[in-house]
């Protein structure tokens, strides 16, 4: 049965919607990246669809880091580190002109290692900061 949120399965919710739609944009552009053939692919369309991709993911950055702003939290450093790190392997294939099984790799780590682990630590203790400011 799929999850309530519709967010994809792997992807654990933050229940704070703007941050999961972006969460959720970021899986379906992975999932149309990983829609081309290694064999048989136009590189003009994959290399649009990782600067799609790239975006949605640096969107996402900023907006947490701005959310950082409006509370205190212990990880944010850390957090913003952490997005900086990804930030620059996602862009290093992209300047660098790699191979298209050098993007699609670091599309999969993002998708299955990073992201989910990244929302379990950083993410989800974000939101918890913005939700006890609030109250
Ligand atoms: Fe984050």
């Amino acid at each position: 049965m799929p999850p309530d949120d519709g967010l994809p399965q792997g992807l654990p919710s933050t229940s704070h919607a703007i941050i999961d739609l972006q969460h959720q944009a970021l899986f379906e552009a992975a999932q149309q990246l990983l829609t081309h053939d290694v064999n048989d692919h136009d590189r003009a369309t994959v290399l649009d669809d990782y600067r799609q991709f790239r975006c949605l993911t640096l969107a996402n950055f900023q907006y947490e880091e701005l959310a950082m702003e409006q509370c205190t939290d212990p990880l944010a450093e850390e957090h913003r580190k952490a997005h900086q790190r990804i930030q620059e392997q996602i862009d290093d294939v992209f300047n660098d002109a790699a191979s298209f099984s050098d993007l699609i790799a670091v599309v999969r780590t993002v998708m299955n290692n990073w992201l989910p682990n990244h929302i379990d630590r950083y993410d989800m203790a974000l939101i918890e900061r913005l939700e006890g400011q609030r109250e």
